[in-house]
C-alpha cells in the first residue's frame, strides 16, 4: 500500500478522482524532477499534502475539492528551487534558479516568502479550469506563518487552514529536528 493509499484508505478513489487530470498532466509530471527534500520529490509532497487535505477536510466538514486542490497546487512553483541532476531533463528555465550570479539575500526575497504566491500565479497559468479564489488564496498562504509578512497575511478560509496545517505535518514527518527547520521554511538553501 502507498502513503497516499494509508491516509485515504477507502477514500482514495474520491480523492484520485479530484486529482486525477492535474496529477496525470504534462506540467504537473515535471514535479518529480524538482527536489523537495533528499528523498522526496515535489511531485510526491505535492500528493501527500493533498491526500492530507482531503482527510482532514472531510473530517471537519470543509469544502473537500478545495482543500484537495489547493493542497495539490500549494508548491506549483515555476522554477526549481534545489537543485538534482534529475533537473538536467527539463527545459533550461526551470533551472533558471542555479544560473543567476547572485542569490537571493533579502529575507523577503527568499525561496519561504516568495514560493506560494508564484504557485499561485502558475496554478493559474495552467489549470484556470480546475481551480477558483478560494483555491488561490490558500496556495499563497500557505507558509502561514511567514505569510504575515507578506501581503496576503493570515490564512483566510478554513481551507486555507487545512492546507497550512497539512503542508506542516507532511514536512515534519521527513524534518524531526530542529536544525532542519530553516530548510523547511526555505530561509536556508540546502548544499
Ligand atoms: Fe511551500
Ligand atoms: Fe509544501
Amino acid at each position: 500500500m502507498t502513503e497516499t493509499q494509508q491516509i485515504l484508505k477507502e477514500d482514495y478513489n474520491s480523492w484520485y478522482n479530484i486529482v486525477k487530470d492535474i496529477i496525470n498532466d504534462e506540467e504537473f509530471q515535471k514535479r518529480k524532477y524538482f527536489k523537495h527534500h533528499e528523498k522526496q520529490s515535489v511531485y510526491e509532497h505535492s500528493i501527500l499534502v493533498s491526500a492530507y487535505s482531503y482527510k482532514i477536510a472531510k473530517k471537519h466538514h470543509a469544502n473537500i475539492y478545495n482543500s484537495t486542490t489547493a493542497g495539490l497546487l500549494h508548491d506549483f512553483y515555476t522554477k526549481a528551487w534545489q537543485y538534482s541532476p534529475e533537473l538536467e531533463k527539463l527545459d533550461e528555465k526551470y533551472r533558471a534558479n542555479f544560473k543567476e550570479e547572485k542569490h537571493h539575500t533579502k529575507l523577503l526575497q527568499m525561496h519561504g516568502f516568495t514560493h506560494a504566491i508564484d504557485a499561485s500565479f502558475n496554478a493559474t497559468t495552467y489549470y484556470k479550469d480546475y481551480i477558483n479564489d478560494r483555491i488561490i488564496s490558500a496556495i499563497r498562504t500557505h507558509m502561514f506563518p511567514l505569510s504575515l509578512l507578506t501581503k496576503y497575511k493570515l490564512p483566510k478560509y478554513k481551507e486555507s487552514w487545512i492546507i497550512t496545517l497539512s503542508d506542516k505535518i507532511i514536512t515534519l514527518k521527513d524534518f524531526p529536528t530542529l536544525k532542519e527547520i530553516p530548510k523547511y521554511l526555505g530561509i536556508r538553501r540546502k548544499k
